[in-house]
């Protein structure tokens, strides 16, 4: 059978990307920010994923304001990276996995969740950044992908809580599939930012590290946390955080953090990544 061996959560800062493509990666401003995951890089040769679940969200790159499916499921046996105005990121294109995509959709979706099924779609920063903070710059990436795309973009965003239920939803799909897989869950976005307005640049670090400390042995507790004190304590573009639950569901109730990281700033941002790995 499949199995969910861990999680991973990691903002997915498109400068973060830029850094990356463009060579600055040991330049004095990056340098502790690529320091962080060198933890997840180690470790993920030792985890092999067969399959990464990646939760993300499209920043009007496969949607626009004409359609926003609230969850989308990524069911195509390719994804090529989105051209966000300066041409595609130099990245191989994500391969994904359509039979257990299939399999998840109808798990899911019979479960009530009312996924929007995606058969062809582009993938911008949201998703291919976290992958080469992993995976760093292969040719080709060692995994397969099924993207889970959120709407954080336009309001109403779900709830934490829907978020967190739907992740519990998907580890049921994902634990009745009859293959042997080796399957992780990924949970992008956040932590706190805000990009425009008069309250641009706000970051809340107490905010930020109290999420930190509670998601893995709290979890609940997090997903309360409504949509007004999301834009008040952790700005506008702070709700993308409710992503990072959809992993966490999708684990064990007991999850051990192999690591934690936390750095301000980055491109007007608070980057926050964690290394779950599930217990019993
Ligand atoms: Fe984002």
């Amino acid at each position: 059978m499949a199995k969910i061996i861990g999680g991973i959560a990691t903002s997915h800062v498109p400068a973060i990307g830029a850094a990356l493509d463009n060579g600055k990666t040991q330049e004095p401003y990056w340098q502790p920010v690529f320091k962080g995951y060198e933890f997840a890089k180690e470790w993920i040769q030792q985890a092999k994923p067969d399959v990464v679940i990646l939760v993300y969200n499209d920043h009007a790159s496969a949607f626009s304001l004409e359609l926003i499916p609230t969850f989308a499921l990524g069911c195509a046996a390719e994804f090529p990276p989105a051209d966000e105005g300066w041409g595609p990121r130099p990245v191989p294109v994500v391969k994904g996995h359509p039979e257990l995509a299939a399999h998840i959709a109808q798990s899911v979706i019979l479960d009530e969740f009312d996924l929007t099924i995606v058969n062809k779609m582009a993938v911008d920063h949201g998703l291919t950044v976290p992958l080469s903070l992993v995976y760093g710059q292969p040719k080709e990436w060692p995994c397969q992908v099924i993207p889970v795309a959120v709407n954080v973009v336009q309001y109403p965003a779900p709830t934490g809580n829907r978020c967190y239920n739907l992740g519990k939803a998907i580890r049921k799909a994902v634990e009745s599939y009859p293959e042997n897989l080796r399957v992780m869950v990924w949970g992008t976005g956040g932590m706190s930012h805000q990009l425009q307005g008069p309250r641009a640049g706000l970051i809340n670090q107490p905010f930020d590290n109290h999420f930190l400390d509670q998601i893995g042995p709290h979890p609940e507790k997090l997903t309360r946390i409504e949509h007004l004190e999301y834009l008040r304590e952790s700005g506008s573009e702070g709700i993308e955080m409710v992503m990072w639950l959809v992993m966490r569901g999708a684990l064990n109730e007991n999850v051990r953090v192999l690591h934690r990281f936390y750095h301000v700033p980055a491109s007007n941002t608070a980057v926050g990544h964690l290394v779950l790995e599930n217990v019993g």
